[in-house]
């Protein structure tokens, strides 16, 4: 069984649920075991699907009540068979298993300035960072990217709460962001500061490689990453596995790590966005292009390709075959 097991899970009942933009539903819930939940937790949701029970990890919104009533919010994937189709469907009074909040995004204290970028739903990781900067009288500016206003979640809340602190940049209103802007912008300030970013894997390289020639402190840029977003559009393709002379296909909605489990192959995994490296697997051989999604390689390594990511990595066919295929070895 892949899914990890967390120090302990808990039953959890839906109480509220509510659009709050195209695609992103809000949904509130209330725990059993209520803990302080900081600024960058997640919660980690064992649901069960079609294709079996899946492990999905999602940034607590909100935490009232301290600790019992946490908000999350959930982008439907538009070809979602799995987690973000099950989040969807919940109704109140709906029973969950969830597991205690996890810290895997710490917002630090002291900092000169801080800037959040979210591009997304990534603003979810980060509306609890911007409110605890708020209330200790921080100097912070909240950077918020979308395509387009309609799919972007809380920008009413996050202005009303922030006001002038609040930037946003729309690409449908041709105001998109200009990430060499933004990271020069933090170069030339007088004071350190630390970037806290949650969005699509092409927003955060840009962000990287931006933070790399500015000769930044490392350190102060601070990330997290969500797996649903990757170089090329998802797609089926096939895993061959010969240590277990198997072959395991992989829908676009679901994860390597995912098919594998509900295969019944055993795979060690932690934070399953990529970040931790845990599920990394051997590329032996590849038929199609690697979409690397996870931060845990490095860009050379990426390019070497002798190793993916299991919980976020994909391949897509090259224009020759209807399908990819990687060759893994387990280790
Ligand atoms: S489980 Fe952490 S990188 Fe895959």
């Amino acid at each position: 069984m892949a899914v990890q097991t967390r120090s302990h899970w808990q039953q959890a009942r839906v109480v509220e649920t509510e659009d709050v933009a195209d695609g992103v539903r809000r949904i509130v819930l209330e725990v059993a075991h209520p803990e302080h939940a900081a600024p960058g937790t997640h919660l980690d949701v064992d649901l069960p699907t079609p294709s079996g029970r899946q492990l999905r990890s999602y940034s607590i919104v909100r935490s009232e009540q301290d600790g019992r009533r946490l908000t999350l919010s959930v982008q439907l994937s538009p070809a979602s068979r799995g987690g973000s189709k099950a989040m969807h469907a919940l109704t109140v009074g709906d029973e969950l298993t969830v597991s205690g909040p996890v810290q895997s995004f710490p917002l630090s204290v002291g900092a000169s300035r801080y800037v959040l970028v979210a591009g997304g739903i990534g603003v979810t990781a980060l509306v609890a960072m911007a409110t605890a900067l708020r209330r200790r009288g921080a100097n912070y500016e909240l950077v918020l990217v979308g395509r387009s206003r309609r799919f972007m979640a809380y920008l009413d809340e996050l202005r009303a709460e922030h006001g002038e602190r609040v930037r946003v940049h729309v690409d449908d209103e041709g105001t998109p962001l200009s990430v060499p802007e933004l990271v020069g912008e933090v170069a030339a300030a007088p004071t350190t500061t630390e970037l806290y970013m949650c969005g699509p894997i092409r927003l955060m390289d840009a962000i990287r490689s931006s933070w790399a020639e500015h000769a930044l402190p490392e350190t102060n840029l601070r990330f997290e990453t969500f797996g649903s977003s990757g170089r090329f559009e998802a797609e089926e393709f096939r895993v061959r596995l010969p240590q277990f002379d198997r072959d395991v296909v992989v829908a676009p909605d679901t994860s390597i790590l995912d098919a594998l489990t509900a295969a019944g192959i055993d795979t060690l995994s932690d934070c399953r966005k990529g970040e931790c490296g845990l599920c990394l697997a051997k590329v032996v051989d590849v038929d199609g292009t690697i979409d690397h999604r996870d931060v845990f390689l490095s860009r050379s390594q990426k390019q070497r390709c002798a190793n993916l990511c299991l919980c976020v990595s994909r391949a897509v066919a090259t224009d020759t075959s209807d399908r990819a295929t990687v060759t893994l070895h387990l280790t």
